[in-house]
């Protein structure tokens, strides 16, 4: 039987730093994944060009029951230890906007990268190995399809269900739970809400406008794009508050700020101008349209009394919307919710009852913002247990 300091499963972005750093320290560590290749979200990332961390990382970017228990790995891996890296491997990178950092080129070299840090670390690479069973007397002991092996160590690394079709799997959470770990409840996060009814049909119609709006729910806003969706609403605004959001709340968009001045001030400017088309000029042509059907007479500007131009603008500012549900796994970026962190050491990602025992990345309830705060806490909570482990 094959005999380790150290069995990560999954080698994703956490487990692939995680090994890294482990390595380093002179640990023999074996790192299985049951994909036919490593780092597979990685790859399909931020486009293809992998937004593989923010400048502006801050615990408060981060969801979790427990919200300071990010505070310290974060700390002890930074975005500039990241691009530390990529410097040294002569990948070139970005600054696209609000401090998301994105590869000049392809995800693939970030996925290069870590394997040639494994490499050189002497990491052992099982991919398309599948773990039938796991257990702990001295050693852990973890049965796979290519045999047994053993382990002083064993990090959970297999994120979260996001992305069914590409391999994603709730297997941490069912290894945590038998160790007795608790949970969180898990939920679809940075993922495309969903709308029945008139507002769905409305967002139906709608399908394919963009426009930059405040999105807010859960005490969380967020500035950026709205995109209208056959389902309902996407687009970064959407993604951010869909983490906040909770079956049977509403979100509240902010459309148009100014909308109560500018709607008054062109009344009084243009009254012979048609409602619609004054609309128009403040929003993109097909929801400027759809809403005055809804919400105006079809009649000039100057015929239409202030009371309605102030109800319009009131929803221009504050359209309360109930969602019905998300897309759900299938399209969610990332889970929320996971192995809870009051289970966990925040130092060292090691469980306080089981010794031996790390959950580091998404398999965690520790869930980012969007714009590159998901890959930074892979990289710094696989960093910090591969540093214990
Ligand atoms: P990750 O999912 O990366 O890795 C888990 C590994 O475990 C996988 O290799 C999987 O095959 C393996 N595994 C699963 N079950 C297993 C089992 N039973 N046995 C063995 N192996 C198993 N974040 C960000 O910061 N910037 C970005 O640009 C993006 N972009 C993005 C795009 C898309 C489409 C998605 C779906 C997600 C993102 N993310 C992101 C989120 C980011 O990809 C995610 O948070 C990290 O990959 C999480 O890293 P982990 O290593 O925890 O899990």
């Amino acid at each position: 039987m094959e005999s380790f300091d150290v069995v990560i499963l999954g080698a994703g972005a956490a487990g692939l730093m995680c090994a890294i750093s482990a390595g380093r320290r002179g640990r023999r560590v074996l790192l299985l994944d049951h994909a036919d290749e490593p780092g597979k979200k990685i790859l399909i990332s931020g486009g293809g060009r992998c937004n593989f961390t923010n400048r502006e990382v801050r615990p408060d970017n981060f969801l979790s029951d427990n919200p300071h228990f990010a505070r310290s790995a974060l700390a002890r891996y930074r975005p500039e230890d990241f691009v530390a890296l990529l410097q040294r491997h002569a990948i070139g990178w970005h600054e696209k906007t609000l401090g998301q950092l994105f590869c000049d080129g392809s995800a693939r070299q970030v996925v290069a990268m870590l394997l040639a840090e494994c490499a050189a670390a002497g990491i052992v690479l099982r991919c398309g190995c599948r773990v039938t069973d796991i257990s702990r007397g001295d050693r852990y002991r973890i049965e796979t399809g290519t045999g047994s092996v053993t382990s002083s160590s064993l990090v959970l690394a297999t994120g979260g269900l996001s992305i069914p079709k590409l391999g994603a799997t709730g297997f941490s959470h069912d290894v945590a739970a038998r160790f007795g770990l608790a949970l969180t409840p898990i939920r679809p996060a940075l993922v495309p809400l969903t709308f029945g009814g008139d507002d769905g049909a409305i967002m139906h119609a709608l399908s394919g406008v963009s426009l930059p709006v405040v999105a807010a729910c859960g005490g969380a806003r967020f500035g950026e794009a709205l995109l209208f969706t056959h389902r309902g609403l996407s687009g970064p605004a959407i993604l951010q508050v869909s983490s906040y959001w909770r079956q049977g709340e509403s979100i509240a968009l902010e459309l148009l700020p100014d909308a109560p001045r500018l709607l008054l001030q062109r009344k009084r400017a243009r009254p012979r101008a048609e409602a619609r088309t004054v609309l128009a000029e403040l929003l993109p042509a097909r929801l400027a349209q759809a809403l005055a059907e809804r919400h105006l007479p079809a009649l000039e500007i100057g015929n239409i009394p202030d009371r309605l131009l102030r109800q319009l603008a009131g929803l221009l500012t504050a359209w309360r919307l109930t969602p019905s549900g998300t897309e759900g796994y299938a399209k969610a970026e990332v889970t929320g919710g996971g192995i809870d962190t009051r289970s966990l050491s925040s130092r060292t990602m090691q469980s306080e009852k089981v010794p031996g025992l790390f959950a580091i990345g998404e398999a965690v309830d520790v869930t980012g913002w969007l714009g590159g705060y998901n890959f930074q806490w892979a990289w710094a909570s696989g960093w910090v247990a591969g540093e214990a482990a």
